[in-house]
């Protein structure tokens, strides 16, 4: 398969920047950007193919790591407050409590922002180099987004979102952070698959088709009124019924109670028993599923934009769009593999 050795190379490479900071590492972010191309349409597909550089070979997997690269660059300072969402009030394991309050600088906003330019960049196509250019800035970001949103680390203030949290890794001290960036994703591969990440992404879209499916075909259900509520992009996100940021980090904040943040103690060796718990059977392949939702998740909107199941009408801006025709099927998720 045509992914697999750009896989290969971003997993070798995260080996090398593990200790990156900021949401999934690129090994994360690769792995969600290659579930979300195994779910696109054929035409979603080539239409991504043509908003991003032909260095990307229009591959979603390739563009995913793009905004932590940036984040040195004066233009886009404005960026790396949104790879996150603060969580006033909870402090897990004992309490989470995510209740959004609109501030204009998290992660939620930033899917309600890219989604929204990405819709606009569809009814207005960009002429000009520099519209192009901010079209694929907003690919990329909406991508990258997408990945850390379910990052349960990224939907919970506590310790600077486990930056803070020092933790032992074997014989190596670490942050609770980096653990569930990039540490337990590897040694899963490792462990499970054999250090083959390609296995490892087999085995998750089987998984979203079989172990999963039961639950997956609720991963792009929402209901947009609780889901948007007070912000500034809720008239032309309102299109994009899956987009449903706020669900997903309340979800991805729970975690944080129940399994991220549980029992935390600096001196245990979270490569062992803590290891086993998230990684394994006993709670569904928790760290892989997560990959799995938001690779989904993103697919579902990128087609909902691209290819819309049903036409939409001259300015979908404006009309009334048919969201109930998207909402009722029941396994909405198009499994569209290409070879
Ligand atoms: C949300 O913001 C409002 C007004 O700024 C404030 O009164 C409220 O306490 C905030 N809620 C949370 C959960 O932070
Ligand atoms: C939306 O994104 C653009 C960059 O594409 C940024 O300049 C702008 O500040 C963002 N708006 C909000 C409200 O976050
Ligand atoms: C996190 O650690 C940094 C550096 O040690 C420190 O300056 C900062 O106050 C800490 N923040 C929190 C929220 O604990
Ligand atoms: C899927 O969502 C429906 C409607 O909210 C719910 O009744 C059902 O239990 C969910 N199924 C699973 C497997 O989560």
């Amino acid at each position: 398969m045509r992914l697999s050795s750009s896989l290969i190379a971003a997993a070798s490479l995260s080996l090398l920047s593990i200790n990156s900071v900021h949401g999934y590492g690129i090994l994360g972010h690769t792995l969600t950007g290659q579930v979300a191309q195994l779910f696109l349409t054929p035409e979603t597909a080539r239409q991504v193919k043509e908003i991003l550089s032909p260095y990307y070979d229009g591959l979603l997997s390739k563009a995913a790591p793009w905004p932590d690269t940036i984040k040195g660059q004066a233009k886009y300072r404005w960026a790396s407050i949104f790879h996150y969402v603060n969580t006033p009030g909870d402090n897990p394991p004992e309490s989470c409590r995510f209740e959004y309050n609109y501030s204009g600088h998290d992660v939620v906003n930033g899917l309600f922002n890219m989604t929204s330019q990405l819709l606009q960049y569809k009814l207005t196509e960009p002429t000009t180099p520099e519209d192009k250019s901010t079209r694929e800035d907003a690919l990329r970001f909406f991508v990258h987004f997408m990945g850390d949103v379910h990052q349960p680390l990224h939907a919970s203030g506590k310790e600077r979102g486990g930056n803070n949290a020092s933790a032992k890794w074997g014989r190596a001290r670490t942050s609770l952070h980096r653990i569930w960036d990039g540490q337990l994703i590897l040694k899963d591969i490792k462990d499970r698959f054999d250090n083959n990440p390609k296995a490892y992404l087999d085995n998750m879209v089987d998984m979203t088709k079989n172990v999963w499916q039961p639950e997956a075909s609720n991963w792009t259900y929402c209901t947009p009124e609780k889901n948007q509520g007070d912000n500034p992009w809720s008239e032309s996100t309102k299109l994009i019924t899956k987009l449903c940021p706020m669900e997903w980090a309340r979800e991805m904040n729970q975690l944080d109670c129940s399994f991220v943040w549980k029992d935390y103690d600096p001196m245990r060796d979270y490569s062992g028993e803590y290891f086993d718990g998230v990684t394994g059977e006993k709670n569904n392949y928790l760290v892989q599923k997560l990959i799995a939702m938001s690779g989904v998740r993103m697919a579902a909107i990128l087609n909902d934009i691209y290819d819309p199941p049903v036409p939409r009408t001259r300015n979908p801006l404006k009309d009334q769009y048919r969201d109930e025709a998207i909402v009722d099927l029941p396994y909405n998720i198009r499994f569209v593999k290409q070879e």
